[in-house]
């Protein structure tokens, strides 16, 4: 959004976006390529910006969730390659070509479908192999051998092979070991089976940073490019000193002082003890500022304000800690004087994980792109 005339805004530091795929750029190995995951808005953050960033950054391909993020992407002038890592239903695979879109492909009968139309190019796909994480991909080594003869015909182009682990980011590596080990299993039999060339690609940000030098053509690269870590395991580890590139600001509409036994917002549930500075923001849950964020701080000059009463839906309010003025700056997440709010301190609150944070700030808040490429 170039133009609004709100007082609450995201800003994105694309620079640090730049520096954290440098960052991993340097920790893998030099023929192990970067795919930059901008699903989602680019976990909130805005998919064109962020995927012209990642590319002009050195990422080589782009990654999404859905056909329509990938044509999103292409209508909006990205000439990357493009990989859909969920699923596209067959008669949606006549525009993956079109647009030059890679698609996913784990199931016979989704290729049975494919062969029976009449594509007038093939579709580029790379095959999901579900080696432990029981989403989706093939599992068993006859599924692979069942579905590949199908595959040497003119509406595929068998590009890539990828898997997906489950708990790359935790402390015990025997799971993600058990998966690797099982990737190869099936990469064997494929090799035996297969004439032509594949890129294959494993790992996401956790597995990508803490085995680099397990990973083969390409990473996927997500949660980390945005400078957050995928686990508290991960971020104690700090295989890379990431840095954050979103912040949620907004600014003072209201302040007063109020007496001793005031009520504030919905409910009355929260009454003032004492004289009391109570500030009014302009987020609310549909913003993305969930009301069980009652009780979390947000940062006012540099000074941590709890949010008190009932947050609703275009508003909330603050108890200041000393009097402010209109106008006054309000961080949610972000960095002001000495005090930094993480998104994980939000994650913490909700119980939840900083992913979950950033795809929750709705599309209502403007985006601010900081050194747009
Ligand atoms: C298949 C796949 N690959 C890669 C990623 C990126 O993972 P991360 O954000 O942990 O780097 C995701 C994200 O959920 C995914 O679903």
């Amino acid at each position: 959004m170039e133009k609004f005339y709100r007082d609450s805004w995201v800003e994105i530091q694309l620079e640090n976006i730049i520096y954290n795929i440098q960052q991993l750029k340097k920790r893998l190995n030099k023929e192990t390529e970067i795919y930059a995951v901008v699903k989602a808005n680019a976990y909130g953050h805005g998919d064109i910006e962020v995927a012209r960033s990642a590319l002009a950054a050195g990422a080589k391909r782009l990654a999404v969730a859905t056909l329509d993020e990938a044509v999103r992407l292409r209508e909006c002038g990205v000439e990357a390659p493009i990989l859909v890592m969920g699923w596209v239903r067959p008669e949606h695979v006549y525009a993956a070509a079109d647009y030059g879109i890679t698609v996913t492909c784990y199931q016979k009968e989704w290729v049975e479908e494919v062969l029976s139309l009449s594509l007038p190019k093939p579709v580029t796909i790379h095959l999901k192999w579900d080696t432990g994480m029981g989403r989706i991909g093939i599992r068993k080594k006859e599924e692979l051998l069942d579905i590949l003869p199908l595959l040497k015909n003119k509406n595929f182009h068998l590009e890539g092979i990828f898997t997906h682990f489950a708990t790359a980011d935790e402390i015990s590596t025997e799971h993600f070991d058990n998966q690797r080990a099982y990737f190869e299993e099936l990469l064997h039999l494929f090799r035996a089976n297969w004439d032509g060339e594949v890129v294959l690609h494993t790992g996401n940000s956790a597995a990508s940073m803490r085995f680099p030098e397990k990973m083969f053509d390409y990473v996927r690269f997500g949660i980390s490019m945005y400078g957050l870590y995928p686990s508290g395991v991960v971020k104690k580890e700090k295989p890379i000193n990431l840095k954050p590139a979103l912040s949620l600001h907004s600014r003072l509409i209201h302040v007063k002082k109020v007496d001793k036994g005031t009520p504030v917002s919905y409910g009355a549930t929260y009454i003032t003890e004492r004289e009391e500075w109570i500030g009014t923001v302009p987020l609310g849950y549909a913003d993305g500022i969930r009301r069980a964020l009652q009780g979390a701080e947000v940062l006012v000059n540099g000074k941590r304000c709890e949010i008190v009463g009932r947050i609703c839906m275009d508003q909330f309010m603050i108890r200041l800690q000393e009097q402010a003025g209109v106008g006054d700056k309000v961080t949610l997440i972000g960095t002001q004087h000495e005090e930094t709010i993480e998104m994980d301190e939000l994650a913490e609150k909700l119980s939840t994980i900083n992913y979950e944070i950033a795809c929750m700030i709705s599309s209502r808040v403007p985006r601010i792109y900081i050194d747009k490429v």
